[in-house]
């Protein structure tokens, strides 16, 4: 129940368990442009996407190094780790960074956002992390920020790492020009591999305007799938089987019945662990569909709960970042996470706080099982 990375199903395992094989073959153009096509379909766009072998961060680095550069002006929500890591990324670039800096545990408003757009008319592009791993926030007016952009052409950039294929995105529809993921969240597959889709508008920018670097140059990977279906370096190649595999048992359950099973489950982690007695970190109109995170209880050891957690019952679970270590753990609710996940662990984090000496509710699982009812 780590947010990242997630369980993966035998299936996308077994996958991996197959010769190598030349990365400049027939073999290959048919993995890998099938991996692209499964990918566009679940950003949902038709665009450019590029399967990069590496983590989420090189992704997100790959999103600043092609498209900013010294002195151009950038607006971005920072509540947490990550996305203060992407206003550091952006700020390493020469940007001149318009931080717009709220609590942990709440997003900037979205009349804010647009106070900001309304301030600084040459902004050449608004960035945001749009689930906030760090704290259990989730933006939710992706949709509403096309209309900011478009006023004065600036680019809209989307860090989704911890949560493309839990929650519903329209890359195209919303305006996105660049978006991107971690396979190890969302999508169930093992770390290593990280989609970032680009439209046609970023492509011919990035194309125009290539960084001085080798491995992250974006233009690189436009031309060697334009003329081959290839990739300019060696892709790891059994992490791309296992992608693969994972996007397609994506789109077998399809994406709206998947992202309703994670806001259920959500739903059911909230409600559960509420009765026992723990209170959401994330204020009600920020909480994420896909990363629970609870404040501890007044005396309780972060690493004996979790190890107890862990050793006990099997239940993997992730402390607090920087100044929120010990003060609040996290349950991922993404991929493959059920019904079975969501008892077993409001089961198991109940059993942990009884043996650690805290009363708890015993009406926790129905009410979760109630909430889980729709599955
Ligand atoms: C929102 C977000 N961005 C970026 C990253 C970095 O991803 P990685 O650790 O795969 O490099 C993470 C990782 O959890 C994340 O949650």
């Amino acid at each position: 129940m780590l947010p990242g990375p997630t369980n993966v199903p035998e299936r996308v395992m077994r996958s991996m368990i197959t010769p190598m094989i030349n990365h400049r073959s027939d073999d290959f153009v048919e993995l890998y442009e099938d991996a692209v096509e499964k990918t566009k379909k679940v950003f949902r766009t038709d665009g450019e996407a590029v399967c990069l072998s590496a983590s989420g961060t090189g992704a997100v680095e790959a999103s600043v190094i092609n498209l900013i550069k010294k002195g151009d002006k950038v607006i971005i929500p920072v509540n947490g780790e990550f996305s203060g890591r992407l206003s550091q990324m952006l700020e390493w670039a020469g940007a001149n960074v318009i931080k717009l800096e709220t609590a942990p545990g709440t997003n900037a408003a979205f009349d804010d956002v647009k106070a900001a757009f309304d301030n600084n008319k040459d902004v050449k592009a608004f960035y945001c992390v749009w689930n906030e791993t760090s704290t259990g926030t989730m933006i939710n007016y992706l949709d509403r920020i096309k209309d900011l952009t478009a006023r004065n052409d600036s680019y809209y950039v989307v860090d989704g790492v911890s949560i493309v294929g839990g929650e519903e995105l329209y890359v195209d529809k919303w305006g996105i020009d660049v978006c991107m993921t971690g396979a190890q969240k969302a999508f169930a597959a093992p770390p290593g591999i990280s989609p970032i889709v680009v439209n046609k508008r970023a492509k011919k920018y990035m194309i125009e305007n290539p960084p001085n670097t080798m491995y992250f140059n974006l233009s690189r990977y436009f031309k060697y799938y334009e003329e081959a279906k290839h990739t300019p370096f060696t892709p790891a190649l059994p992490l791309l089987y296992a992608y693969r595999e994972a996007l397609s048992m994506i789109l077998e359950e399809g994406l709206d019945a998947r992202i309703r099973r994670h806001r259920i489950c959500s739903q059911a982690l909230y409600s559960g662990l509420s009765a026992i007695g723990l209170t959401p970190f994330a204020k009600e109109d920020a909480r994420s569909t896909v990363v629970v995170a609870l404040n501890y209880l007044e005396g309780l050891e972060d690493k004996k709960f979790r190890n107890t957690l862990a050793e006990k019952f099997r239940v993997l679970v992730a402390g607090g970042f920087g100044n929120l270590k010990g003060k609040v753990f996290r349950v991922g609710c993404m991929g493959e996470v059920n019904k079975y996940h969501v008892m077993r662990t409001i089961s198991a984090i109940s059993s942990t706080l009884d043996m650690m000496g805290y009363k708890t509710n015993p009406d926790a699982l129905r009410v979760a099982e109630e909430k889980l009812k729709p599955l």
